[in-house]
């Protein structure tokens, strides 16, 4: 049995890895840490989690004795606690987006000095579909944000197949994506009933999308990235414009699909489809849908993707990530409504 702590186990995503972690067949949420519910028993607050333990308050040297950790803190704030951890010999599984760049990126697109530029070169990107054989051995998983996943997803299939001058993704998000705590932006009355786009340029979530990208086509591809805010609670869609360089001949459909389908061929969380998804196919389940569609009109080769962004696009992943890590069958654990 793998003995697993949750850090910040009562947030969005450290709650669904409990619950998940908890009906795990080779793995117990061992340890679960909170700031705010220290003392508290699991099921008092959350009562849809069947769990008697009580959360503790952080400390490193009750989970240096745990197989994993997954730290569920907001970015700035996981890095200490990763770092404490990995030097006790803890494998780790990083929620927040504290060692999925370049350490050099971090005062540009996050605003401070990374102080372990060590633990990100030993980070491995969580992106399954991409590094599973690095997953395998690695002791610091960076678990990917939610919108780059989807993004990627949808899109890693091309890069190296055709050549890409210009990504455009267009994504939409459920509420959930922003964590507990709620603002005047996230309030029920202000997305109930409304749609609307937000921080339009720039977005932190578009380093991890360009890196990424350009690792794997070989060269630097431009993304020009828009998240939105849906009024529903779960789920990310997103529609990605890729416009092939002049003179690259554009496939037909057919062989568009047959490419996904090769590409994404055992991996059991990629569904390709005909027709674009919708949110609700994936609600609550680890799978991305992707539909890749050719406008030829626009010379442009158009794919949707679907994911649900607190389980493929965050706690689910990490237990992929985490079954990986450990020898497990990668779907162990994580068929079915989570
Ligand atoms: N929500 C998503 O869809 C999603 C997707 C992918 C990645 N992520 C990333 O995963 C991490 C956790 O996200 P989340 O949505 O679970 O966040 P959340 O709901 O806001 O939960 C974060 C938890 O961390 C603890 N915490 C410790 N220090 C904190 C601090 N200084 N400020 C606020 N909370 C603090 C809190 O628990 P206590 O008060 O009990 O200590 C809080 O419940 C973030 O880095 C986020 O960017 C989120």
């Amino acid at each position: 049995m793998i003995k697993a702590a949750v850090i910040g186990a009562t947030g969005f995503t450290g709650a669904l890895l409990a619950r998940m972690l908890q009906a795990h067949p080779e793995a117990q949420p061992a340890v679960l840490t909170s700031s705010s519910f220290v003392g508290r028993r699991v099921h008092e607050v959350f009562p849809e989690i069947r769990h008697e333990a009580e959360y503790v308050a952080y400390e490193p040297s009750i989970v240096s004795e745990m197989d994993v950790a997954f730290v569920c803190y907001p970015h700035t704030q996981a890095h200490p606690v990763v770092a404490e951890l990995r030097d006790r010999g803890v494998r780790v599984v990083d929620l927040s987006a504290d060692f999925r760049l370049p350490a050099e990126d971090y005062p540009e697109w996050y605003g401070f000095q990374h102080p372990r530029p060590d633990l990100v070169q030993e980070a491995v990107y969580g992106l399954p579909e991409r590094y599973q054989e690095e997953i395998r051995a690695a002791n610091i998983v960076a678990n990917p944000g939610c919108f780059p996943t989807g993004m990627l997803l949808a899109v890693l299939p091309l890069a190296g197949w055709l050549e890409l001058d210009l990504v455009v993704v267009d994504s939409k998000s459920g509420v959930s994506g922003a964590g507990k705590t709620p603002s005047s932006k996230t309030h029920f009355s202000t997305v109930h009933d409304n749609f609307r786009s937000y921080t339009e340029i720039g977005h932190r979530h578009a380093a991890e999308m360009i890196g990424e990208l350009s690792r794997a086509a070989g060269h630097k591809v431009p993304i020009s990235f828009t998240p939105h805010l849906l009024p529903v609670d779960r789920g990310i869609l997103s529609t990605v414009y890729c416009r092939p360089s002049a003179g690259t001949k554009i496939p037909d459909e057919a062989a568009l699909r047959a490419r996904y389908e090769d590409f994404y061929q055992g991996k059991p969380f990629l569904e390709v489809r005909e027709h674009a998804p919708a949110l609700s196919e994936v609600q609550y389940t680890n799978y991305c849908r992707v539909a890749p569609l050719v406008d030829r009109q626009a010379g442009l080769i158009k794919v949707v993707s679907a994911i649900d962004n607190l389980v493929k696009g965050a706690s689910g992943q990490a237990v992929q990530n985490m079954n990986l890590m450990f020898g497990l069958a990668e779907t162990l654990g994580l068929e079915g409504r989570q």
